[in-house]
């Protein structure tokens, strides 16, 4: 099957031979929870067996958000962390390439570069930017976040990816960054693939509050690494059926988030079947189902601690894995960089020592 470019993958993403390089990213400003489980980090799982993955930790880009010194100090912790809840769930750095935006600095070359492909009307009619600039409450949106999305072009054009796997609320970047792909290859030679986005097919997790996205900023996440008393606790705080008074209330299943994440997680599917079919006759409490869903939480998130505590206790799990991914990814990083500046006719030299004549001098006439 050809793509004509102008779809998502929706229709295509398990026909992996034409996926090619995948490249994906995070930005590091917390830890990872069951939105993203579901989300993405499932869909890594998969796509590194079909694909050549890689992963970026953007601290550039949280860089859009962050910025006292005391949220970036966090920003090293949260790199750590979010290595460790990807090995924990199974996400093997044999097959996938993890890397630090910042440890590949070509990435900000290649966005200068990009930057002058874009106006600045287009980039301000991003609409993922006044979302960033609402939720953050920023008064005064930097020149950063403006080119938030070309930074992001760049880091996915960097390595030549043909794929990237985002969330829907992602779509416009990637369009953006196909705009960037075009142009460039329309004015100085074809360079770039065109990356489609492949956008999962899962829809997002509700927050535990019932709000629509599981969010660390909306403060109702279940963490990858939150310990079994925590879960209990935050599944006990649970928004349920709002109408339902007494357990001998008939209630709603349907949207009620207790349900969404049995039917999520919880893989005693007769179990979920016959509570369910009690919760809509009124012969079960919330008490009873939230009970059941805290244990079935701790089943799914059991094994996952427990690989976790294991890749923790070597301290030179992170750092070796992530030295490795650098490496790799500024190989792809330097050959990029020598196509492009090629491309541009960028890639003139000025070293006295190897200088090239000018054309009516004899060859080597220029050498001491
Ligand atoms: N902007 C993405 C987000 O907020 C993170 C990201 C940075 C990314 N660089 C990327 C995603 C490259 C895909 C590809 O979720």
């Amino acid at each position: 099957m050809i793509w004509d470019g102008s779809d998502d993958l929706d229709s295509v993403s398990r026909s992996t031979e034409k996926i090619g390089r995948v490249l994906t990213g995070d930005r590091p400003t917390g830890r990872l929870h069951l939105g993203h489980y579901v989300g993405t980090l499932k869909e890594r799982i998969r796509l590194q067996e079909v694909a050549e993955l890689f992963i970026v930790l953007a601290d550039y880009h949280a860089l859009t958000t962050e910025r006292t010194a005391g949220q970036l100090a966090r920003v090293a912790e949260n790199l750590r962390e979010i290595v460790l809840d990807y090995l924990s769930v199974g996400i093997d750095p044999k097959k996938t390439t993890i890397y630090v935006q910042s440890e590949v600095p070509e990435v900000c070359e290649l966005q200068l570069i990009f930057s002058m492909l874009v106006s600045v009307a287009e980039a301000q009619r991003v609409p993922t930017l006044k979302d960033l600039i609402r939720v953050h409450g920023l008064t005064s949106p930097s020149m950063g976040l403006l080119g938030y999305p070309i930074l992001q072009s760049a880091d996915i054009l960097l390595m030549r990816a043909e794929t990237v796997p985002v969330g829907r609320d992602q779509e416009p970047h990637i369009e953006l960054c196909r705009e960037i792909a075009r142009r460039f290859n329309n004015l100085y030679g074809k360079v770039f693939p065109e990356p489609r986005a492949l956008i999962g097919e899962v829809p997002l997790l509700v927050g535990i509050d019932g709000k629509e996205k599981m969010s660390k900023t909306l403060g109702n996440a279940i963490y990858l690494t939150d310990t079994a008393q925590e879960v209990g606790n935050k599944v006990m705080r649970m928004y349920t059926d709002p109408k339902r008074i007494h357990p001998t209330d008939p209630g709603t299943v349907e949207g009620n988030p207790v349900f969404i994440y049995h039917e999520t997680f919880n893989t005693d599917r007769a179990e979920v079947e016959e509570l369910k079919q009690r919760y809509r006759a009124g012969r079960v409490g919330d008490v009873e189902v939230k009970m059941r869903l805290e244990a079935a939480l701790n089943r799914f998130l059991g094994p996952i601690r427990a690989a976790r505590g294991r890749y923790a206790a070597d301290p030179e799990t992170v750092p070796s894995i992530l030295s490795a991914g650098r490496t790799r990814a500024r190989r792809e990083a330097a050959e990029t960089l020598r196509l492009a500046r090629q491309a541009m006719r960028l890639d003139y030299r000025f070293d006295p020592a190897k200088s090239t004549a000018p054309p009516s001098q004899p060859e080597g006439s220029d050498r001491a």
